[in-house]
């Protein structure tokens, strides 16, 4: 059986108030049968960390460094995340592709570096509105995919997370319907099947992309669909929580 995932990516949001508001709100949450992580901006993370002991929430961040260590300016290693008490780090983000030129390549070497240093990488994958349109959606999630398992091995997601984020969906309020999402999901997880039956069956694969208390639950009720990392809907801890409950 799967855990299900509900990840909250709160992007380039938040200030210190508005990030002990947030904290108490979720810290304050009946146990819930999700498993929760946060990605708070990487300035925070040591803050929330402390504010997150003895909590079942785990914290997430919202990137990694594809180096060790060294003259990399504005990055952060896997090891300083480790030591920020981060369990997971978000690897390529359509954000991070689209706005900041990351490609398949360096993906996979961001997943590679989380992996080798200790943190469970929640790899993004995901089609714009144009190639969904053309009907390349499975080949253009499938050569995302197809990059990191060949540069980093099929054993290096065994503590992965994958997230299938329709682009055209994230942020925009217009949420790929149950059927579409579980195709894709489904999809995903054939093509690891090719590689490993036994990642394939274990590896969690969450939707991301408007998801909302009003759309969670249907979501999440498909088979292949294991979770949620959540954008907007993780700014206010009530949303947050209202989609994790939909998991039951
Ligand atoms: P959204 O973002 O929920 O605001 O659409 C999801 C994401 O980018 O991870």
């Amino acid at each position: 059986m799967r855990t299900s995932l509900i990840a909250g990516n709160w992007k380039m949001n938040g200030s210190l108030q508005s990030v002990n508001e947030l904290i108490e709100g979720i810290r304050a949450a009946d146990a819930v049968g999700a498993e929760l992580v946060v990605c708070p901006p990487a300035v925070f993370l040591f803050k929330v960390g402390g504010m997150l002991d003895g909590s079942a929430v785990g914290l997430g961040a919202q990137n990694v460094c594809n180096h060790e260590a060294g003259a990399y300016t504005g990055e952060v290693s896997a090891a300083m995340l480790r030591e920020a008490g981060c369990r997971y780090a978000i690897v390529g983000h359509s954000e991070r592709r689209s706005l900041y030129g990351e490609t398949d390549q360096l993906v996979a070497e961001r997943f590679a570096m989380a992996v080798s240093g200790g943190i469970r990488p929640i790899l993004c994958l995901g089609e714009t509105l144009e190639q969904r349109e053309q009907g390349v959606t499975e080949q253009v999630v499938a050569a995302q995919l197809d990059a990191v398992v060949d540069h980093c091995g099929i054993e290096a997601f065994a503590e992965a997370v994958i997230a299938y984020e329709p682009v055209w969906a994230i942020g925009t309020g217009k949420v790929a319907t149950p059927e579409q999402a579980q195709a894709v999901h489904a999809c995903i997880r054939a093509l690891l099947e090719g590689r490993d039956a036994q990642v394939a069956a274990g590896i969690r694969i969450l939707y991301g992309g408007s998801m909302n208390p009003g759309n969670a639950a249907e979501l999440l009720a498909q088979a292949d669909i294991d979770g949620g990392l959540i954008g907007g809907a993780s700014l206010k801890a009530p949303d947050f929580l209202a989609i994790a409950q939909a998991v039951d």
